[in-house]
């Protein structure tokens, strides 16, 4: 805080005088900040227009991309490789999650590809497997628990998953590019006409 002696020396002979004449200071001296204080305050209004902005943009980011515990590419497996999404994410035409592949599987295909087997990549791959443990792979795509949503009934309806997860086959690193809020689903249910699909009760029960 500013005490008398460290004010710029206008304010404190201001400061002063007041002081001797018994005038309240606390005021007088407000009233000789003013300039400083109009420059403060821009300060702080910048300050807090960045800290709003990024919380505004950390909220309504449509690009997310963690970095998973395994480099796995869906550019090679889905891209090159043409193996289809159901393949690993098999509950996606059958139940409210798609769902994620086991090790197992992983393992399964890999037991039988040679040109990676010394891979750094398969070699986590396959530590995960000894220690049967499953892989911690991070979430990119998440509702909260008061939005239902399920994959099956999208699916069954002839979306394509890339409607709503972008350009998949072509990732190296699975990148979130829809922002997962209600006008988002609200307004493709809107340009699909779907029955019942603004209603509060479709997706908040
Ligand atoms: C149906 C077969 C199949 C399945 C299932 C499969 N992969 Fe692969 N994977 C491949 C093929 C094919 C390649 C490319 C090999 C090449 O480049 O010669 C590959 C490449 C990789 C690579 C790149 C290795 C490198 O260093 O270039 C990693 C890492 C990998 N897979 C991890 C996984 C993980 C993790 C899973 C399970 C979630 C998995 N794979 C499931 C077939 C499969
Ligand atoms: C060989 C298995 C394999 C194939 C084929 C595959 N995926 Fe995946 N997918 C994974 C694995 C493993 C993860 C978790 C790791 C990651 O995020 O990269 C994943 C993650 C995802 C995610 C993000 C999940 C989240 O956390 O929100 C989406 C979306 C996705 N896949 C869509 C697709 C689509 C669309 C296709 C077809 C074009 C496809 N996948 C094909 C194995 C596969
Ligand atoms: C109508 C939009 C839409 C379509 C079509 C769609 N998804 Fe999703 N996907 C989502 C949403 C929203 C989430 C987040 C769900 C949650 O948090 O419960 C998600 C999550 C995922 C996840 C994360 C794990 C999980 O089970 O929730 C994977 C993997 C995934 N989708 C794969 C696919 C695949 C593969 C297809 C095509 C067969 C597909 N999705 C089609 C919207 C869609
Ligand atoms: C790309 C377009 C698209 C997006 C994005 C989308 N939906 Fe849908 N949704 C549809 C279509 C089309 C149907 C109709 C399916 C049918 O006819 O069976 C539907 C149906 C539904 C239903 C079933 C409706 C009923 O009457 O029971 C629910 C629930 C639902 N969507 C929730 C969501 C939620 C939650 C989101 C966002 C997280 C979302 N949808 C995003 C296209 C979409
Ligand atoms: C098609 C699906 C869908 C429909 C229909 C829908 N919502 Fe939502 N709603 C969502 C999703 C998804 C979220 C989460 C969005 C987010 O986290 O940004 C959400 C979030 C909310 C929230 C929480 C907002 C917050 O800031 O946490 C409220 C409140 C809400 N919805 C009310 C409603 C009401 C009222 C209606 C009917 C007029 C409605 N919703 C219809 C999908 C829907």
């Amino acid at each position: 805080m500013l005490s008398v002696h460290n004010r710029p020396p206008k304010i404190q002979a201001i400061a002063k005088q007041e002081f001797r004449e018994g005038v309240r200071v606390n005021v007088s001296v407000l009233e000789a900040l003013k300039p400083l204080r109009k420059s403060a305050l821009l300060g702080i209004i910048g300050i807090v227009g960045i800290v709003v902005g990024l919380k505004i943009n950390a909220a309504y980011s449509t690009h997310l991309k963690p970095v998973q515990p395994i480099e796995f590419s869906h550019r090679i497996h889905a891209g090159e490789n043409q193996i289809e999404c159901l393949y690993c994410h098999s509950s996606a035409d059958r139940s409210p999650s798609a769902g994620v592949p086991s090790v197992a599987k992983c393992v399964g295909c890999h037991e039988r590809i040679a040109t990676v087997r010394d891979s750094a990549e398969i070699a986590k791959l396959n530590a995960y497997w000894q220690a049967q443990e499953p892989i911690p792979w991070i979430k990119v795509h998440d509702v909260p628990d008061f939005v239902h949503f399920t994959h099956k009934r999208h699916v069954l309806a002839g979306l394509e998953c890339q409607q709503c997860h972008g350009p998949v086959e072509t990732m190296d690193r699975i990148e979130r590019v829809a922002d997962l809020t209600m006008p988002w689903c609200t307004d493709c249910h809107t340009l699909n006409q779907t029955d019942n699909g603004l209603d509060c009760y479709t997706c908040h029960k």
